[in-house]
């Protein structure tokens, strides 16, 4: 063999040495950050605290017969399980809020303070209610100032929410804990046999996912490792009655849990977002994306312990996608304690509430179709600008929004002022957990969602609602459009800019309509 020769063979090995050193490292290095993109809980969470039940608000009757609630939004400190208490918001308290509580057809009156160091608003999530009323990113209350929205509750019994919606700021202020449950009660949800003594037999679930640091500092991650429900990290819940009522409120920022119990043993699903269902369902697994809920009874055995846990979610989305997502998580939640003896609770009925869906009508009462494609940080191409318009509606209008996650990524789709019905799936009939009244949907990708909505009333050509992805970074990044409700005559002016004039606030005048509309 000759020097060169020679020389050449060293160069071509160490140059595949060098090479293969580096695919292994790379390979490492991705095996590495791919196994930490997934967490598993299972067996790993104490359940030493009793679960903490949000305190129901105060409230009381004002000369008008208004139903009048306090909501304090202030600074405070939590014990989240690290070295020491965090420092968190809350309403009236240190983190969360108490639970708001009214029945259909009732006056309400929310004074709202803001004792925060920066601006916020509060939203009244699956609220039916005027615009102005709506909390969204056009009522701003500033530091030191409230702000007193009053409307008529008009809509089903249902498991509503509230929290702040301040454009941009969102994630961060419900990440410090503003957020809070709002039960609402109708003739139909009272007459039934279901477990309604709160905190006892009717608990609600507020889930969140948190990271925490060495110091017990949050930090404003999208996923957590932590879970806490209610505020209370590694709960228990002592169940003194057969059956136990779980309001589920996926309040996460991004999270995606696909609930079930430890047993696989099934529940029954009675609600969704806005509602009873027309009939009860036995499901062993419940799926909610940020803002989702779900109404469920866990059956309970006397002395029995069963731990709510999320599986895995389907997320629809590439599987690197899915798994940067939280999609191979499994998360232990919530264990139920059942008491050596249990007080008896009825059976669930079947039938809970079948005139639900009539209050949005059927395909047939359909009005228009829109369509709506979420992709990146954008619905339809652009991004939320808080003095555009970007879609003009009919009171008394139905219609039928077709709704396609084209992007790849996991979102969602939330819109405020009605309970939309799901139509179809592509094109398939919607499973038992979106067979009921929704005000959010997940959004596999490239799957349409046709969904109904009725607008019924309070027209007002200068107050406008929001849809987004409630998926609250991609919400503060601007996936969110704005609708107007108006009477037939406002829509032509509206089309002009002549009866859009300017917000409140500082926005100009409202501009033409976009085409899309
Ligand atoms: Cu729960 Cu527009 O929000
Ligand atoms: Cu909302
Ligand atoms: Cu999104």
């Amino acid at each position: 063999m000759s020097r060169q020769r020679g020389c050449l063979t060293t160069l071509v090995i160490t140059v595949s040495a060098v090479f293969v050193l580096l695919v292994g490292l790379v390979v490492a290095g991705g095996a590495l950050v791919w196994s930490h993109a997934s967490t598993d809980t299972t067996g790993e969470v104490s359940f030493t605290h009793a679960l903490g039940i949000p305190p129901l608000a105060q409230s009381h009757r004002d000369a008008q017969g208004r139903r009048v609630f306090d909501l304090t939004a202030r600074e405070g400190s939590t014990d989240l399980g690290g070295e020491r208490p965090t420092a968190t918001w809350g309403y009236n308290g240190g983190y969360l809020g108490p639970t708001l509580r009214a029945e259909r057809g009732e006056e309400v009156l929310v004074h709202v303070h803001n004792e925060l160091p920066e601006t916020t608003t509060l939203h009244w999530h699956g609220m039916h209610l005027p615009a102005r009323m709506d909390g969204g990113p056009h009522q701003p209350i500033e530091p030191g100032t409230g702000w007193s929205p009053t409307w008529r509750i008009d809509q089903p019994a249902g498991t509503l929410w509230y929290h702040p919606h301040p454009h941009g700021q969102t994630e961060e202020q419900v990440t410090r804990g503003l957020a809070g449950m709002f039960i609402l009660d109708d003739r139909r949800s009272e007459e039934l046999p279901l477990p309604d003594e709160y905190g006892v037999d009717d608990v609600p679930v507020i889930v969140q996912d948190k990271s925490i640091d060495a110091d017990g500092e949050l930090d404003v991650d999208e996923l957590g490792d932590t879970v806490v429900v209610n505020g209370t990290v590694a709960p228990h819940l002592d169940v003194t009655t057969e059956r136990v009522r779980l309001r589920l409120l996926n309040a996460s920022n991004k999270r995606v849990y696909d609930f079930g119990l430890d047993d696989d043993s099934p529940f029954t699903l009675i609600g969704t977002d806005g509602g009873l269902l027309p009939r009860s369902k036995e499901l062993s697994r419940i799926q909610l994306a940020p803002g989702e809920r779900a109404d469920v009874v866990v059956t309970m055995e006397p002395g029995e312990r069963r731990v709510l846990r999320s599986y895995p979610p389907d997320l629809g989305v590439n599987p690197i996608s899915g798994r940067f997502a939280g999609g191979a998580d499994t998360l232990d939640v919530l264990q139920l304690r059942a008491a050596d003896r249990l007080q008896p609770s009825p059976a669930v009925p079947d039938v809970l509430a079948p005139g639900n869906l009539d209050e949005v009508g059927s395909a047939a009462d359909s009005d228009r179709t829109r369509t709506f494609e979420l992709s990146g940080r954008q619905i339809n191409g652009r991004k939320m600008d808080m003095s555009r318009i970007d879609e003009v509606v009919r009171v008394g209008d139905t219609e039928t929004w077709e709704v396609t996650n084209t992007g790849g990524e996991p979102h969602s789709f939330h819109v405020h002022d009605v309970q939309f019905r799901v139509l179809s799936v592509d094109g398939a009939p919607p499973p038992p957990e979106l067979s009921g009244l929704k005000d959010t949907v997940y959004l596999p990708d490239g799957v349409t969602f046709r969904l109904l909505l009725h607008f019924t009333d309070y027209a007002d050509p200068d107050w406008a609602y929001m849809y987004h992805c409630h998926m609250l970074r991609h919400e503060d990044h601007g996936m969110m459009g704005q609708f107007v409700v108006v009477r037939p005559g406002q829509e032509v002016d509206g089309a002009s800019g002549a009866g859009m004039p300017g917000r409140h606030d500082d926005h100009d005048a409202m501009p033409a309509m976009p085409g899309h509309g």
